[in-house]
């Protein structure tokens, strides 16, 4: 079924449709529901703002209130015109400051580094005047209609229902909690915290939890809030109706639950994390650092963590190697490549595969957690399969893209072993098993990077496997250990493809499907600064894709609009130029890119942020 019949039967953006006797849908970038009592309406949330077209055509004349269910972009970004329009606005009382106080939202994020992953930059770029909030149990009486909201965290921390009795039937409008039977429209809103949940089972037998903030918990409990409803019908802000809400309720608790079942990591440590021999020419330094001793005397540093310098000050004590040649991380994060501090203590030379470069020297450009707060010189991009020598040692260097994108891996031919440096790309779990850790803001991709991952550490035949927080841990490894990678990776990726509801599962973890770039600029008034929108197509066949860029009051933008023809499966990007006026304040600004893909308009999906001098 073609995107444009699953998200909306009716094919390109249509009109409005009564549901039920008085209750009506309006086609927008969200389902715009609108409840009409006498000349009167109200509003369940309200996209870019086309309720108002259609008002004559249900006999109404006003909008008095509009209800948020959540604080997303696609639900509220046509505010304004309900406030034009004399409609008063009614929030979640949690996500209340993501409406009215939206610009200090901007203004007072820490954009540069973070590591929440949580949907809260989806929100308004504007401040949007509250009324009223709401809180879970809260009843909102309008015109003789009872409206009462039930919290339902999952897709957002402060989401709620509003539970209706209309028409004899009991209607939930339910915002972005479930999308149809058994499904989520996106998977990426539900991963609130950048660290997967992880059981820890130390030496001693203690087992920590790590990682079990995240909207899967909040979900379930939510789906089995609605469940106790007893609702004849859903009413979500994206998908069709739902008219047998219990089974489809179930059905999603299920599949909530085979997912976290799949993402969760069940570890062991064995080893205190501090320097030690693993190998008769490998070191392990302390937190994610290894050290490969070449016959020069010299050290081949593989990953460093900020603060990790004492660790390799005593190895080097305790060891005797010499002074650094090379360090290589096998991705841009700082416990890996955060070599700067280090190199402020001695010159070596950082060699990268050519994906990672551009992470570590400009981090700004990218919208991703856990960036380098430092930049750092490559002195040497490694090519795909780039194999060197030194010291002795044959190595092979690989792009490896599981836990990011921007992942590489190392094969180094040592003592007689192929030794695999895999980085944050795989953990041994519970049963000599191995698993990784799916972090979708990280431009995790199944498809282009788990699968082909899985498969090239099986052809690249390692007999020791070294992940980067396994505590100096070298796992011998097998062929079936090897496979239960592969395993393991099929698995969460049945768990994704039950759960997401856009067409294709691939663009339900891609919270950045459109993206700007650079991410954070600076900018000066009066001097142009050049954007990149890109646009990635998750479905099969080719799409055209329409692009403009949103500034506010005393912008300039060129071109007003691109036209992207953008393969299946491909990513193209839209070149634009920016123009601060030179009335405009100095601080930040938000900027917003406003996509239509498959015939469809999506709103403004992306941001980026340009800080005025
Ligand atoms: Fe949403
Ligand atoms: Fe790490
Ligand atoms: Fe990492």
């Amino acid at each position: 079924m073609s995107i444009v019949a699953q998200l909306d039967k009716g094919g390109k953006m249509t009109g409005i449709r009564e549901l039920l006797p008085g209750i009506f849908v309006v086609d927008d970038i969200c389902n715009v529901y609108l409840i009409r009592a006498a000349d009167a309406v109200i509003a369940i949330d309200f996209g870019s703002g086309r309720a108002p077209d259609f008002l004559e055509e249900i006999r109404a004349t006003h909008i008095d209130w509009v209800l948020h269910t959540h604080f997303h972009r696609d639900c509220c970004q046509g505010d304004r015109l309900a406030i034009e329009h004399g409609a008063k606005i009614a929030v979640p009382a949690a996500e209340r400051k993501y409406f009215d106080q939206a610009e200090e939202f901007w203004k007072k994020t820490k954009l540069f580094p973070y590591h929440s992953v949580y949907s809260d930059r989806n929100c308004s770029t504007w401040n949007i005047h509250v009324n009223h909030d709401l809180n879970h149990g809260d009843v909102l009486r309008w015109r003789g209609i009872d409206i009462r909201a039930v919290e339902t965290p999952g897709h957002t921390r402060g989401s709620l229902s509003y539970v209706v009795e209309l028409t004899g039937k009991r209607i939930a409008f339910s915002g972005d909690l479930i999308f149809a039977p058994g499904k989520t429209m996106t998977y990426h809103d539900m991963h609130w915290n950048y660290l997967t949940p992880i059981l820890s089972t130390g030496s001693d037998g203690t087992v920590t939890e790590m990682g079990m903030d995240q909207g899967f918990r909040p979900q379930i409990e939510s789906v089995d809030r609605l469940l106790r409803e007893n609702l004849d019908l859903i009413l979500p802000a994206h998908g069709q109706p739902i008219s047998e809400p219990a089974s489809a309720l179930t059905q999603l608790k299920d599949r909530v639950s085979d997912v976290y079942e799949a993402v969760l990591r069940k570890t062991v440590h064995t080893r205190e994390p501090t320097p030690q021999w693993v190998m008769p020419h490998l070191i392990y330094l302390g937190n994610t650092s290894f050290g490969i001793l070449g016959d020069n005397g010299k050290l081949f540093l593989l990953d460093y963590s900020y603060g990790n310098d004492d660790m390799i000050e005593r190895g080097r004590e305790e060891f005797g190697f010499g002074e650094i040649e090379i360090a290589y991380p096998t991705h841009f994060h700082p416990d890996h490549g955060g070599f700067k501090e280090l190199l402020d203590e001695e010159p070596f030379e950082v060699w990268a595969d050519s994906h990672v470069v551009d992470l570590l020297e400009n981090p700004k450009r990218y919208k991703l957690p856990g960036l380098n707060p430092d930049p750092v010189k490559v002195d040497r991009a490694l090519g795909e399969m780039e194999d060197f020598d030194w010291g002795g040692h044959h190595f092979t260097s690989f792009h490896f893209p599981c836990h990011t994108h921007y992942a590489s891996g190392l094969l180094v031919e040592l003592d007689g072993k192929r030794v695999l440096f895999c980085g944050d790309n795989v953990n041994l779990v519970q049963g000599r098993k191995l698993q990784g850790s799916f972090v979708p803001a990280s431009r995790a991709s199944i498809r282009k990077g788990f699968l082909p991952s899985a498969a090239k550490m099986i052809a690249l035949r390692p007999d020791v496997l070294i992940a980067a927080h396994g505590r100096g841990a070298a796992y011998d490894v097998d062929g079936r250990m090897l496979a239960s990678f592969g395993e393991w990776v099929r698995k969460l990726e049945r768990a994704l493809e039950n759960l997401v509801g856009l067409p294709d599962y691939e663009w339900g973890i891609d919270r950045e499907w459109v993206s700007i770039e650079p991410y954070i600029s600076e900018g000066v008034r009066g001097e142009p600064l050049p954007l990149t929108v890109t646009v990635a197509n998750h479905l099969p066949g080719r799409q055209e894709a329409r692009v403009s860029l949103v500034a506010g009051k005393g912008w300039s933008v060129s071109p007003n609009e691109a036209t992207l023809e953008i393969a299946g499966q491909g990513r193209m990007g839209a070149a634009f130029t920016l123009m601060p006026g030179t009335e405009l304040s100095s601080g930040r600004h938000v900027v917003t890119a406003s996509v239509e893909f498959a015939g469809r308009s999506w709103g403004e999906v992306a941001e980026c942020v340009v800080d005025l001098k």
